[in-house]
C-alpha cells in the first residue's frame, strides 16, 4: 500500500479541431491539435472527512456538485475504484483557462487533469493507455457516446489525424503560421448541430453526403499543406471548409461575422471549429503581426476571448 502525498497536481491542455468536424461523424478524416494556451490544473490536498471541490462552478461537497459537473464526479469515482481508494479525506481544487462548451475539450481536460492528480496523490504509476481508458469511461457515463478524440488531444502533445474506428495517427505541425482562436462567448451546440446534419442526411442524402465527403477531402489536403509548410493553401482549405459547414447549417451569424472580420483583417483563411452554432472560430495568419491584427479585429467584432498561437515550432507564447 502506497502512502499518499499531502498534495499532488495534475494538468491537461485544451484542444482545437483544425479540420473535419462533423464529417468525422460519417467516417471522414479530421485533424486536431492540443492547445496549450488554454490549460486546466487539478490539485488534490489531504483533508479529513468527505471530499470537497473548489472550482468556478461549485465550492463545497463533491456529492452535492451540480449536474454539469457529472463528468468530474464520475471520473473521481472511476479513478478511486481503479486505485482501490475510498472517497474521503482529500479536497479537489480546479483552476481552468479552458472555456466550457466551446469545443476546446474542457470536459475531457478536467477529467485528464483529475485522474493525473489522483494517481500522483496516491503515488501510483499511470500509463497513457490507462489514463485514456479512465477518461473515456467517465466521458461515456457522463455524456453518452464519445469519439475519444478529446481525451487523446487533451492528454497528449501531438497533433492527431483521426478517422472514426481507426487508430489515431500523429502528424507533424511543420507549418510556419499562427492560429488565432476567437471565442464567441456563447456555448456551442454540438448535439443540435450533429442532429441537424443527420436530418439533412435523411431529407437530402445525395447532396449532404457529397458535402460531408468534400469536408473529408479538405481535411486530407490540409494535412498535406501542413506537412509541406503551405500556409496559403491551408488558409484556402479552411475557408472552403467553413463555407460547406455553413451550407450544412452548423455555423451561425456570430461565427460568420467573426470569420468575415478575420478575413478582412488579412487572415489566410478562417472557419468555425468544433460543433458550431456558438463556441469558437479559428483563423490562420502568416506571421505574428498579422495574427495580432486579426485578434484585434475579432475583439472589436465581439469575442469574449482571443488566443494567438504559433503553430510552427509548437512554441507557446
Ligand atoms: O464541439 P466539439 O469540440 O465537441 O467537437 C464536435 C465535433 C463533431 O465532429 C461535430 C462531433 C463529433 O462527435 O465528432
Amino acid at each position: 500500500m502506497h502512502t499518499a502525498h499531502n498534495q499532488a497536481i495534475g494538468e491537461a491542455t485544451g484542444k482545437i479541431i483544425l479540420m473535419g468536424e462533423h464529417a468525422v461523424v460519417y467516417g471522414e478524416p479530421s485533424l486536431a491539435i492540443p492547445f496549450p494556451k488554454a490549460t486546466i490544473q487539478t490539485t488534490v490536498t489531504q483533508s479529513t472527512g468527505p471530499v470537497t471541490v473548489d472550482c468556478i462552478y461549485h465550492k463545497g461537497l463533491l456529492s452535492t456538485a451540480p449536474e454539469h459537473l457529472a463528468n468530474l464526479v464520475t471520473v473521481v469515482d472511476v479513478s478511486l475504484k481503479a486505485l482501490k481508494q475510498e472517497l474521503k479525506n482529500f479536497s479537489l481544487h480546479i483552476i481552468s483557462s479552458i472555456p466550457a462548451e466551446r469545443g476546446m475539450g474542457s470536459s475531457a481536460a478536467v477529467a485528464v487533469a483529475t485522474v493525473r492528480a489522483l494517481y500522483n496523490y496516491f503515488d501510483e504509476p499511470l500509463s497513457h493507455d490507462q489514463l485514456l481508458e479512465l477518461v473515456n469511461v467517465s466521458e461515456v457515463i457522463a455524456h453518452g457516446n464519445t469519439s475519444g478524440l478529446d481525451a487523446a488531444m487533451t492528454s497528449g502533445e501531438t497533433p492527431l489525424y483521426y478517422i472514426k474506428g481507426q487508430p489515431f495517427v500523429p502528424f507533424s505541425l511543420s507549418i510556419d503560421a499562427y492560429l488565432v482562436v476567437g471565442d464567441t462567448g456563447v456555448k456551442g451546440q454540438t448535439r443540435e448541430a450533429v442532429g441537424s446534419i443527420a436530418a439533412l442526411m435523411k431529407s437530402n442524402p445525395k447532396e449532404t453526403s457529397q458535402d460531408i465527403h468534400r469536408l473529408g477531402e479538405l481535411a486530407d489536403k490540409a494535412k498535406i499543406a501542413i506537412e509541406h509548410n503551405q500556409p496559403v493553401e491551408l488558409g484556402k482549405l479552411m475557408h472552403q471548409a467553413h463555407l460547406i459547414l455553413t451550407k450544412l447549417g452548423v455555423s451561425n451569424e456570430q461565427l460568420n461575422h467573426l470569420v468575415e472580420a478575420a478575413l478582412n483583417a488579412g487572415a489566410l483563411g478562417a472557419k468555425l471549429t468544433g460543433g458550431g452554432r456558438g463556441g469558437c472560430m479559428i483563423a490562420l495568419a502568416e506571421n505574428e503581426a498579422a495574427a495580432r491584427e486579426i485578434a484585434h479585429a475579432l475583439s472589436d467584432t465581439g469575442t469574449s476571448n482571443t488566443w494567438v498561437y504559433h503553430l510552427g515550432g509548437g512554441s507557446i507564447e
